[in-house]
């Protein structure tokens, strides 16, 4: 069953083809191909994505993406037995580009069509490629939009453990960049910047970890780096070293709670998704605590961390395969809890 997705929640328009069981005509099984275009150039003058803009670049984008990714499957548009598109939650012109052509593609062809949620997409993502990760888990979804932790008890069943009050862990990355004056999206580009920086010269709090539970805020922390930022000498080195320090208390504070959620639930692995999880110094952290505890830890690779349509093929192969799938309406859920 070969299964096209399409993912457009955002700035990302992902694109890719997932088989189960016997695939396409080769018979190959698993992502037979996929491509990702970035809108970030799009946005970058304005210091953050601008819907509509978003939009039409979708527009733009997604059938030549189709078309290229087909091609590279080495599939004909025939070859399609199901369609896959993100519903929800992100920007509503950007997901309705999305469903639409999904949708229209899958009544062309006379299959089925189906929507997934994309923190669903991101919190499967490290199966895709990690077969001996299986349920139950504790995965941590951390994003541009979303910081969670979740018990997965099996595929489709998830439960809230904790999540962020305030900002998400990759908001608090792109706004603690921009303060420092690093161009959109500054996320990665703080991180490379921490790698230059010496630990401990600058100190931040574990925002919420004096306390026991498992929720997050991060705004406290932008407002910590703003202070130290404003009262230094602002120099290159400052930066890379306060880039380091805001980093280090990100990481600390995320594994924190990941020990505390795997004592809570006793499970003994950890999965790893979304932006944030892209993270060398966050990954090397939460290989260190899963060894330690005799766990053991998976993480997508970092393409597939970010915002892409191989895991909304994955996720929705998998709700295809159980027989789920939607009427023939183009809805989309801007807001939608897992
Ligand atoms: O999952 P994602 O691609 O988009 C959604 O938010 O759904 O995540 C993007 C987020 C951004 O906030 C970005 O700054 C952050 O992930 N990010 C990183 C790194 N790479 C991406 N944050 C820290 N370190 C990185 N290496
Ligand atoms: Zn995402």
């Amino acid at each position: 069953m070969n299964v096209l997705g399409i993912e457009t929640s955002c700035d990302e328009t992902g694109v890719a083809v997932y088989a189960l069981g016997p695939g396409g005509p080769d018979g190959a099984a698993g992502l037979r191909a996929h491509a990702v275009y970035s809108q970030i150039a799009l946005h970058a003058e304005y210091g953050g994505v601008v819907p509509e803009l978003a939009s039409r670049d979708h527009v733009r984008k997604l059938l030549p993406l189709i078309r290229q990714t087909l091609a590279e499957a080495g599939l004909a548009v025939e070859d399609i037995d199901g369609v896959a598109y993100t519903a929800g939650p992100g920007l509503v012109g950007a997901l309705l580009v999305g469903a639409g052509v999904a949708r229209s593609l899958a009544w062309a062809l006379d299959v089925p069509a189906v929507g997934v949620h994309h923190m669903e997409g991101h919190l499967l993502a490290p199966l895709m490629e990690d077969t001996d990760t299986k349920p139950p888990f504790v995965a941590l979804l951390v994003s541009g939009g979303h910081t969670q932790l979740v018990a997965v008890d099996a595929i489709g069943r998830y439960r809230l453990l904790g999540e962020t009050l305030d900002d998400a862990a990759g908001e608090a990355f792109d706004k603690t960049a921009k303060l420092m004056g690093l161009p959109y999206p500054g996320g990665p580009q703080l991180a490379a910047l921490a790698g230059e920086g010496r630990p401990g010269v600058f100190k931040f709090a574990r925002p919420m970890t004096d306390r026991p539970g498992l929720d997050f805020s991060f705004s406290g922390l932008k407002t910590q780096v703003l202070l130290a930022w404003r009262d230094s000498d602002q120099s290159a080195q400052t930066r890379a070293d306060i880039a380091r320090a805001f980093e280090d208390a990100v990481v600390d504070t995320l594994a924190i709670k990941c020990g505390r959620a795997l004592d809570a639930t006793g499970f003994d692995t950890l999965v790893i998704a979304g932006g944030v999880g892209a993270n060398q110094r966050l990954r090397a952290r939460l290989q260190a605590l899963a060894e330690k505890r005799g766990g053991r830890v998976s993480f997508p690779r970092p393409m597939f961390c970010t915002d892409n349509g191989a895991m909304i093929a994955f996720a929705g192969a998998l709700r295809l395969q159980a027989g789920q799938h939607n009427d023939a309406s183009v809805r989309v859920t801007p807001r939608w809890d897992m």
